[in-house]
């Protein structure tokens, strides 16, 4: 039992940490998102950003034969990733970083894929898609997940969640309109299944959140982490025909 009280990003980072994702996701809609780019022997240089503990960096190292880097801003997340590419050997090709994605350390035209799952809503899609142009050699690809309205009705209730985290919402039909714009062809856009969001995220986080209001002994911070945590998973469950991650896939012109 420890008796410190944690903050609430600490919460976060310690509940996330071992998880294999940080948000909703899974290898079929990897490789789903793959067949979009064409030769992808072609595709050697790619740039994950905010990758999390890099769970998907990992598989996408296995599907592809290139150099990939991953960006997040916790050094928590990316030690994991470095520890994670060692493990099965990738460490030659792969390589996490710690940085933010409004601001890339990177060289301008140096990448033929950026990828980015459940992190571009953190800086707004059209600030992401603007900024991230520069990166990409032309004609690389962008594929990138963010949470989106999937009708036209928008409950307020939902609205108001994602604006309380820090995101805001777009329709689908925006948010291709939005990448046009930014300077990119668009090709495909896809939702990702139920199954991304419970078995693959909420369910594991679930446990791993239970583990630690043992941990803490029920203190009112962690309760109140697991009950914002509660929150979220039933209002997905009750609002999932509204809204949901999209896979948006494009190409620089
Ligand atoms: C929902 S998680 C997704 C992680 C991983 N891509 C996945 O799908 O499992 C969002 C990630 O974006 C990172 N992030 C948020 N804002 C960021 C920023 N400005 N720069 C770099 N990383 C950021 C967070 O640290 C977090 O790891």
């Amino acid at each position: 039992m420890d008796n410190t009280q944690p903050t609430f990003l600490e919460l976060l980072l310690e509940a996330h940490i071992g998880l294999e994702r940080q948000g909703p996701g899974s290898p079929e809609t990897i490789e789903q998102a793959l067949k979009f780019l064409g030769d992808i022997e072609k595709i050697q240089n790619i740039a994950d950003l905010g990758c999390g503990t890099g769970g998907q960096t990992i598989q996408l190292a296995q599907h592809l034969n290139g150099n990939i880097i991953g960006l997040d801003m916790f050094g928590n997340f990316i030690d994991e990733l470095n520890k994670k590419a060692k493990i099965k050997n990738l460490d030659s090709r792969v390589k996490g970083i710690t940085g933010n994605m409004e601001d890339l350390p990177f060289e301008e035209h140096s990448f033929d894929l950026i990828w980015s799952e459940g992190a571009v809503d953190n800086i707004g899609f059209q600030k992401g898609l603007n900024h991230w142009h520069k990166f990409l050699k032309k004609g690389g690809f962008i594929a990138v997940t963010c949470p989106s309205w999937l009708t036209k009705d928008h409950p307020s209730v939902v609205e108001k969640f994602w604006s309380d985290a820090g995101s805001h919402l777009d329709t689908v039909d925006k948010n291709i309109e939005i990448m046009q714009n930014c300077g990119y062809q668009f090709i495909s856009a896809f939702t990702l299944s139920e199954k991304c969001w419970t078995d693959n995220y909420f369910y594991p986080r679930e446990k791993a959140i239970q583990n630690l209001v043992k941990k803490y002994d029920n203190c009112d911070t962690v309760k109140e982490y697991a009950e914002m945590n509660k929150r979220e998973v039933e209002l997905y469950l009750e609002y999932k025909q509204h809204y949901g991650y999209v896979f948006y896939i494009g190409k620089t012109i």
